[in-house]
């Protein structure tokens, strides 16, 4: 069996060594124009030409949740494509919002400005009931972050595409029920995968029905939202702030004004890293299984775009 490796912005060498340590028998290297056809591919934004070369691959694993990078390609018609299925993201993901969400809840912010002054001042503790939290996209890292959120006990609501059931969530699903969603929210946290159903859905229109003093977390992907719109929301004080990972460009240009802007707190789109161990371990038992004939789970449903 060949595997190739094609992962940009990302060293290939450990991804070889890994490989070959779990799958001994198979021939891995990484991929160079003009390589024979390989049955297996390991890719990040891969660059068309490869597609282009590699037609007769079975699966193509993707070293991360989103696909969008690799939908956009013209894609072999028999290659499954297949998203990596949570391997460690979801309990990091669980932490960067609930730490979002708690900061912004309990002011520390506003504690630390305060301490910074050498000011030893009490702000009036807030209303947990009043604090509900909307999670869009409750796939694997979306249900994840919902449940670490109602062991703090706030209201937590879900959208999703499908309807789901979660013990303690109010589950909305569907286009219809989007409003009602965005309604019962103060805080927005969006995990919807990059398709053309989601791209800018953080819009002008869509953010102006959070509840007044309402606050986003994009850990998606930065095309979800429209940024002029949030920056517009923010300054006219409909909006209290945003904590934002994920942007339109990557990485954030120097002169953008999320970087300066008092109520954004920026990170470098690293709310849920890749982990390369618990990556390889999952993405060789879905190749043995894939060349026994058997099912996996992750692969991406083309006409859904996740
Ligand atoms: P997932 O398991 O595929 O879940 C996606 C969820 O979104 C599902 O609940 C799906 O609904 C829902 N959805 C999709 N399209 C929708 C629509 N048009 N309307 C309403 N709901 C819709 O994906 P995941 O593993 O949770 O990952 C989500 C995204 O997080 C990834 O695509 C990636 O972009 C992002 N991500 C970011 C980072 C980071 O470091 N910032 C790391 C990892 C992932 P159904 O369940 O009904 O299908
Ligand atoms: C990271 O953004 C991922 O999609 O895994």
């Amino acid at each position: 069996m060949n595997i190739t490796i094609c992962v940009a912005q990302t060293k290939a060498a450990p991804w070889e060594e890994g490989f070959r340590a779990l799958l001994p028998d198979a021939r891995v290297s990484t991929w160079k124009a003009g390589d024979p056809q390989a049955d297996y591919a390991i890719v990040w934004s891969p660059p068309q030409e490869f597609l282009d070369e590699q037609a007769g691959l079975k699966a193509m694993f993707n070293i991360g949740a989103g696909v969008d990078a690799i939908m956009k390609l013209r894609l072999p018609p028999q290659t499954q494509v297949v998203r990596l299925d949570d391997a460690g993201m979801s309990v990091q993901m669980a932490e960067y919002v609930c730490h979002a969400v708690i900061r912004h809840f309990r002011e520390f912010d506003g504690y630390e400005a305060d301490i910074a002054a050498g000011q030893w001042s009490y702000r009036k503790p807030r209303s947990r009931a009043d604090f509900s939290v909307g999670v869009m996209g409750m796939g694997v890292l979306g249900e994840r972050v919902a449940r670490a959120l109602r062991v703090f006990e706030f209201p937590v609501h879900g959208w999703s595409r499908t309807p789901k059931a979660v013990e303690g969530v109010v589950c909305h699903a569907g286009t219809d029920r989007f409003d009602t969603f965005l309604s019962s929210c103060r805080v927005l946290v969006n995990l919807l995968p990059l398709t053309p159903d989601t791209q800018d859905i953080l819009n002008r229109k869509t953010l102006s029905r959070l509840q007044p003093g309402g606050y986003v977390i994009n850990v998606a992907r930065g095309a979800h939202l429209v940024e002029d719109d949030l920056i517009h929301l923010l300054d006219s004080g409909h909006l209290s702030g945003a904590t934002l990972d994920v942007f339109r460009t990557e990485p954030l240009p120097a002169d953008h004004p999320f970087w300066q802007h008092p109520k954004v707190t920026v990170t470098p789109h690293t709310s849920a890293r890749t982990l390369r161990d618990e990556s390889i371990a999952q993405i060789a038992g879905k190749i043995v299984a894939l060349s026994r004939g058997e099912p996996i789970a992750g692969v991406v449903h083309r006409d859904r775009g996740y």
